[in-house]
């Protein structure tokens, strides 16, 4: 059994969804622990009806960058995790940090990266006049938004979209990638070799 350590910051609808494709489809993997930067985090609600371990580790009790991915990590680290899951978790995080979870962190993008990267992805979309967008999965580095492409979803955009219509599409497919991109890391058949991302049948 692998060990999945989820982090968000507010609603959890990835985590949800990756939460319910593991017990569905019976992955070989357990949700040890969903942890939050944020003490009002809407999916911590989940989680723990869940019956999932819950921790917060809220940012603004650091002075530092710092210290707080120093805390997090130790939280994360208490839960032995084989992989962990950016689900939303809207923190820029410390090369240390990154480093220290190199080809076992995952995190999902709203955009088809390399378009888009960091907020409002899907007004930058619209103000770019794209005709498509989307979603990718990708390993952190610690540049933001970068690093090793897993996999992308694409939805049309359509005359008459406004950023919330284009973002409830997105979101859609979202649900879909990222529990099918875990699933691969938990099964073993996901990894990265020297930046390169492989994928076994
Ligand atoms: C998602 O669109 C995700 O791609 C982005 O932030 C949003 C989080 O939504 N990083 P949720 O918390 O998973 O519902």
């Amino acid at each position: 059994m692998k060990n999945i350590v989820i982090l968000i910051s507010g609603r959890g609808s990835n985590m949800e969804a990756v939460v319910r494709a593991a017990k569905a489809e019976g992955w070989p993997a357990r949700i040890a622990a969903v942890i939050s930067n944020k003490a009002d985090a809407k999916g911590l609600d989940f989680a723990k009806e869940q019956g999932i371990a819950t921790a917060v580790v809220a940012n603004k009790d650091f002075a530092s960058r710092e210290e707080f991915d120093t805390a997090l990590q130790k939280v994360i680290d208490g839960f032995a995790p084989d992989l962990v899951v950016l689900a939303g978790f809207m923190r820029i995080l410390t090369a240390p940090f990154v480093a220290h979870y190199e080809g076992r962190m995952l995190n999902i993008h709203p955009s088809l990266l390399p378009l888009f990267p960091g907020l409002h992805t899907h007004q930058q979309a619209l103000d770019a006049g794209v005709t498509e967008h989307g979603a990718t999965v990708h390993f952190v580095t610690a540049e933001l938004d970068h690093g090793p492409m897993v996999a992308q979803a694409k939805v049309a955009v359509l005359p008459g979209d406004t950023e919330d219509s284009l973002a409830a599409r997105v979101l859609v497919q979202e649900h879909l990638l990222y529990p099918r991109a875990v699933r691969l890391f938990v099964e073993g058949r996901l990894s990265i070799d020297k930046g390169d991302v492989r994928i076994a049948a």
